[in-house]
């Protein structure tokens, strides 16, 4: 297979050579070995990780480190980087930012120090110091050398601003003044900002296109891939120090370049960036917001390389297969939660094309890739697709299978998504735009710089391209309208005359006012209400039908109807009021009518109580000692009553069945209807007026329970 290897900016004067090396890229990676014993992984839960196997190659890597620290100067190139406003002392925090690990209760703060220090971040709802909380952070060093500090948030409540101060154990240096808020509980709408932009480096034109990230008050922060171009440490850390512009207010969420493989290296990203999982490719969700951002790997048309969401730190399984198995089950995970109302994909290489820049996509946009992930992406329902591989800004309007299925600039509920290319971080380039029906704005001639700015609501989202000098260029809004349905469970009853029935309601989905119900086709005689009868969707009541004394026999079908402001939504309810209708008790159902009281008496122990006995004796001679008698007592002390299922008083029972279970054959048996009252606990022998005779009609009928089982 050919591969297409890039074609980048010279960005002479802070690139030293860099070069690409294509190949594989390992998937268990040796962190680092850095120089303060100890600390040489990155943070894992907050302590260092380090794999038997792998336990002497850190030996000689950290020999070797050991030697090029002592021979290496100062860790490179801080001399004349500015410190950033905020931060005090003598080896003060720099390139502050903020990562998500998919926990709103969590925030982790990552930074850099010209010289090695301990950590410490402190914390609380107003601004200090004092903070009310404090945590010590991980201390670690990036393969390249970098002195990198993690400290993770923890207690955080959700949707809540905080402000911060991290440095030293003993705050000797510290960085201080910025704030965030924490992410919302997960399926909880939250209007909020992101902000998306690729390529990037380590220039003023970068730092330009990061300060505006910033201005925009985001609350999450996408760059999208090819964040470095060096592989010297000190311009990896400026452009760190350029992301703090939004890193030290918003959670950093970064895709994988394929320049980031080799420039410096996919160790040196992995060590700057905090995130779920592999950190390479991840899923997390913000509010009603799911996000998937993918590592397509080092070439945009090879299917073997890039990494699944598995693995360690900076690991995953190669190859789109595994890509697309782990993507797809994601977005299905996502799908499942009625609260997630968008899906947002970021991966560096773009899904569509909107110049000729960079002439490989993983969609079948022409430019001659076999699709890699559209088909996904359309069956799962994602709305947006942000990549920055491209040095451009353009998009698509929605646009399946080169398709596109809506124009203008309001999309609602489309059903296929917006393609975004925002690979506008750095010094850009130029190239002839493509003319396909589905591409709504190519900036490909024109040089552009700038981001994307998505401004999140529950059920809008709304794009704006910012570019550094031009302003505004480009917005459109998508849009989900809200809706519900109304369903009834069961949706059919039978009544009879002066009976009361129940079913239960439910409003699905979502409604931006409150729902009311009403029921229609009500018969004569008889009330139909809902209770609650409004409410704030999803919610559930209950139908109450009760029959009066004359309510006219028949099939009646009715309406339910729940109705907001603009709209109204309907379901079928039958009811049938009917002259008999059957009825069924049974013992332990859980029905609230099924109590059944039995018990047996015995001429042996005239004054015994067998109320809690299991078994029920009946026999006519002999039952237990020579002689003796046992009767048994059964009846249903609950069924006649008003309430839904019991059966009205007055009605005329037309026929009953009592099963039994016998479980020792006998001869004849007698049936008498009693008439002489007793309890389940207090029924004797003698406890009737005239002992072992309770009161009854006279025989009603005999059985035989010559056979064991139901009869
Ligand atoms: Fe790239």
């Amino acid at each position: 297979m050919t591969k297409y290897l890039f074609e980048e900016l010279p960005y002479s004067g802070w690139g030293s050579s860099w070069v690409l090396k294509p190949g594989a890229v390992p998937n268990d990676f040796l962190r680092n070995a850095g120089h303060e014993s100890g600390s040489f992984l990155k943070r894992s839960g907050n302590r260092p990780r380090v794999s038997q196997r792998l336990a002497f190659l850190l030996c000689a890597a950290l020999l070797l480190s050991a030697i090029l620290w002592v021979s290496m100067p100062a860790p490179v190139g801080q001399a004349g980087a500015p410190i950033p406003a905020g931060a005090s002392g003598p080896n003060p925090p720099r390139g502050i930012h903020l990562s998500f690990l998919d926990d709103p209760t969590n925030a982790v703060i990552t930074w850099h120090t010209v010289s090695a220090a301990t950590s410490r971040a402190e914390w609380g709802t107003s601004p200090g110091p004092d903070y009310p909380f404090s945590v010590s952070g991980t201390d670690y060093s990036s393969p390249g050398g970098s002195l990198l500090h993690a400290a993770t948030l923890t207690g955080l409540a959700p949707g809540e601003t905080y402000y911060y101060r991290v440095g030293d154990a003993g705050m000797t240096s510290w960085f201080d003044g910025a704030s965030f808020r924490s992410a919302p509980p997960r399926g909880v709408a939250q209007p909020f900002v992101f902000v998306a932009a690729g390529k990037f480096g380590n220039s003023a034109t970068s730092a330009a296109t990061a300060a505006a990230m910033g201005a925009a008050n985001p609350n999450l922060a996408i760059p999208l891939g090819d964040l470095y171009y060096t592989s010297q440490q000190s311009s990896v850390r400026g452009v760190w120090e350029k992301f703090q512009a939004f890193g030290e207010k918003a959670f950093v969420m970064a895709a994988v370049g394929n320049h980031d493989y080799n420039e410096p290296s996919l160790l040196d990203h992995c060590a700057f960036v905090n995130q779920p999982g592999n950190e390479r490719t991840y899923a997390f969700t913000y509010g009603n917001v799911f996000f998937l951002g993918v590592d397509w790997g080092l070439f945009v048309n090879d299917t073997l390389d890039g990494a699944d969401g598995t693995g360690g730190l900076c690991g995953g399984a190669p190859g789109n297969d595994a890509i697309r198995a782990w993507i797809d089950a994601r977005l299905a995970e996502a799908n499942a939660n009625p609260d997630i109302w968008w899906k947002v994909a970021f991966h560096h290489f773009p899904c569509y094309l909107t110049d000729y820049d960079k002439n490989r996509s993983l969609c079948v946009d022409g430019s001659g890739n076999p699709d890699q992930v559209e088909d996904i992406y359309v069956a799962r329902g994602v709305d947006l697709v942000l990549s920055g591989h491209a040095h451009t800004y353009g998009r698509t309007y929605p646009v399946k299978f080169n398709n596109r299925v809506q124009d203008g600039s309001l999309y609602i509920s489309p059903g296929a998504p917006v393609y975004t290319n925002l690979g506008t971080g750095g010094p850009a380039r130029t190239d002839a735009c493509r003319t396909e029906p589905y591409i709504a704005v190519c900036r490909g001639p024109i040089p552009t710089n700038g981001y994307g700015k998505f401004s999140v609501s529950e059920n809008e989202i709304a794009f704006e391209y910012i570019e550094n000098t031009e302003g505004l260029l480009d917005s459109f809004v998508l849009r989900k309208p809200y809706d519900y349905s109304v369903s009834v469970d069961p949706d059919r009853l039978t009544l009879l005359r002066s009976e009361t029935g129940q079913s239960r309601v439910s409003i699905l989905g979502r409604s931006p006012d409150p729902v009311a119900l009403t029921v229609a086709g009500c018969p004569p005689d008889t009330t139909c209400t809902v209770s609650p009868a409004s409410g704030t969707a999803p919610y559930t009541s209950t139908l109450t039908i009760a029959t009066g004394s004359s309510a006219p026999f028949g099939t009646w079908p009715m309406t339910i109807t729940g109705t907001n402001s603009t709209v109204s939504r309907t379901v079928p309810f039958s009811l049938q009021i009917a002259s008999h209708a059957t009825r069924t008790f049974t013992k332990g159902d859980g029905g609230a009518y099924s109590e059944t009281d039995d018990t047996y008496v015995y001429s042996g122990l005239p004054t015994q109580n067998y109320g809690t006995n299991v078994q029920l004796l009946v026999d006519g001679s002999g039952c237990i000692a020579a002689g003796s008698v046992c009767k048994t007592l059964i009846k249903f002390p609950l069924i006649v009553g008003p309430s839904a299922g019991q059966i009205p008083a007055g009605s005329t029972i037309v026929n009953a069945t009592l099963e039994l279970n016998i479980r020792n054959a006998g001869t004849t048996a007698d049936a008498y209807q009693v008439t002489e009252a007793w309890t389940e606990s207090g029924a004797t022998w003698n406890s009737f007026a005239t002992p072992g005779f309770p009161g009854n009609r006279g025989l009603e009928f005999t059985f035989l329970p010559t056979a064991l089982g139901l009869i």
